[in-house]
């Protein structure tokens, strides 16, 4: 399978596993899916593009046995292309590398598309979306970042929304209109409908679902509550 499938109608929440409780995560995964949760994250991070590790290709192969939901998988890491055929192997529905750090991206996301996977790049917020400009027309989706990635928990960069509208005009010019984009740190119920209006298709929100007063279930509800509040 490749390409983002349709039955994702805009706006999407996705939960991103790297706040969920990893000694219960395919609960979390279940609560998440009954709520109906749809799309996840799967944040993959190597201490070195990013000052953190998360978790790498067991997790990822796991969470793919315990659902058929869409698994995103956010590669915060250097050298993506050793991993690509790796993670296409473990389950991967996407694969979203960084801008940041490959020279050859325009070869990565061709091999991504061709291990059958939808194909992202993520732009951090110092990263312009004018680096995009040649590889458009290779992308199912552009990861905006909301924050400087590593961590969960921390608070929206509403700046990076008139990246989301930049990013979205260069697609109208071009006729790409299957080109999702996506916004993932600090999303939440206040934040969310910034989001929606700045035209973002698809939020990751770690905290915000699994983290927090109520049930999971709860938290994701309201999320997409206020997410389509805001159409
Ligand atoms: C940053 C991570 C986080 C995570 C979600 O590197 O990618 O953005 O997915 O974070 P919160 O908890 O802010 O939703």
């Amino acid at each position: 399978m490749s390409g983002i499938p349709d039955r994702f109608t805009p706006p999407v929440i996705a939960p991103s596993l790297l706040a969920a409780d990893y000694a219960r995560l395919g609960e979390e995964v279940r609560a998440a899916e009954e709520a109906g949760a749809d799309w996840f994250q799967v944040d993959v991070m190597d201490g070195h593009f990013v000052p953190n590790l998360s978790v790498g290709l067991p997790v990822l192969e796991s969470v793919r046995a315990a659902t058929d939901a869409f698994l995103d998988v956010h590669l915060m890491i250097e050298n993506p292309d050793e991993f690509l055929v790796a993670f296409a192997d473990a389950g991967a529905d996407l694969i979203t590398v960084h801008q940041e750090v490959t020279p050859h991206l325009h070869r990565d996301l061709t091999e991504i598309r061709r291990l059958g996977c939808a194909a992202g790049v993520a732009l951090n917020p110092s990263t312009p979306a004018e680096t995009l400009s040649e590889v458009l027309p290779l992308l199912d989706l552009v990861l905006v970042m909301t924050v400087n990635p590593g961590f969960g928990g921390q608070s929206f960069i509403h700046g990076a929304l008139r990246k989301v509208r930049r990013v979205k005009e260069m697609a109208r010019r071009r006729e790409l209109n299957g080109l999702r984009v996506q916004v993932d740190g600090g999303v939440g119920p206040e934040t969310a409908p910034r989001a929606v209006e700045a035209g973002v298709d698809v939020l990751v929100a770690g905290s915000a679902v699994f983290r927090g007063s109520g049930s999971v279930a709860e938290r994701f509800r309201a999320l997409e509550e206020a997410a389509a509040g805001a159409i």
